[in-house]
């Protein structure tokens, strides 16, 4: 696992995008260094042309960027858009990104971008084949490593485990894992008789974390997890960060997903992280 050795340490760090209002990202970076060490941009390959001028004085300043691409399509029925590995390339150049991490799942269907509604990839050996594939080719074409990130779920359809399907696409991608809380406790809640999920991921291989606001949804099949970033972190999610974290030994990076909260509640979130989760 030489590759995933020698990522650096980013420490912890909030996700925006090119259409985030807030929280105000540049005035948390001057104001809060300590608690903003770097910024996951959400990026659409149709914004490599414009990225370079709206982030110029960041770049200028040296602000430690990750791209978080979220449009590449790592399931059989999805349709891959035409430029969008050279477009990813190039952005990854831009920000200096280490890695880039993306739930696995379909993003764009019959030319739509799906966004946040984004559809999980089903746990079968069909779709596990073709994650590797995607994974490696998205590898081959950026240069760095791409971290595959557990998606959210509301519904589970494949017969495989979410360790063993997370563990088998690192395994033969040759790659790292991203860890998303939030999204690991919609996936128990959807799927209850997985107890020993958690063990069964391939947590020696989880460089990146996500944790992000959520709520609990009455459904008329039951209740589901929402990880939707706005609401406060759950004391649910904050204790499987808890019992996870000691268990990452290449963790090098925390990202708290928190578009569209108020700066005031960005700093307090970060800050109770922080003290959670030790790192440089
Ligand atoms: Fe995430």
């Amino acid at each position: 696992m030489g590759a995933l050795d020698d990522l650096p340490t980013l420490g912890i760090g909030i996700s925006t995008s090119l259409h985030v209002r807030r929280p105000d990202f540049r005035s948390l970076l001057r104001a809060y260094p300590r608690l903003v060490q770097f910024v996951e941009f959400a990026v659409e390959h149709g914004e490599a042309d414009v990225l370079p001028a709206r982030l110029a004085a960041e770049l200028a300043a040296g602000v430690r960027f990750v791209a978080h691409p979220i449009e590449l399509s790592l399931d059989p029925d999805a349709t891959p858009a035409p430029g969008e590995l050279a477009a990813l390339r190039a952005i990854v150049r831009l920000l200096g990104s280490p890695w880039t991490p993306q739930d696995i799942g379909t993003w764009l269907w019959n030319g739509e971008h799906l966004g946040g509604g984004f559809i999980p990839c089903s746990l079968t050996r069909e779709a596990l084949a073709v994650a590797c594939d995607r994974v490696r080719a998205v590898q081959d074409a950026t240069g760095v490593p791409f971290l595959v990130e557990n998606p959210p779920f509301a519904e589970v359809v494949g017969p495989m485990g979410l360790g063993e399907f997370f563990s088998e696409l690192c395994d033969r991608a040759q790659t790292g894992m991203l860890l998303d809380v939030g999204h690991l406790l919609s996936y128990q809640l959807a799927r209850p008789g997985d107890a020993g999920v958690a063990d069964q991921l391939p947590l020696d291989r989880v460089i990146e974390v996500h944790i992000a606001g959520g709520a609990w949804i009455e459904t008329a099949d039951g209740v589901v997890f929402w990880d939707n970033h706005g609401g406060e972190i759950v004391p649910e999610a904050r204790r499987l960060l808890a019992q996870l974290w000691p268990r990452l030994p290449r963790v090098r990076a925390l990202c708290f997903e928190c578009e569209m909260r108020p700066d005031d509640r960005v700093v307090a979130e970060l800050s109770a992280l922080h003290a959670l989760c030790p790192l440089p």
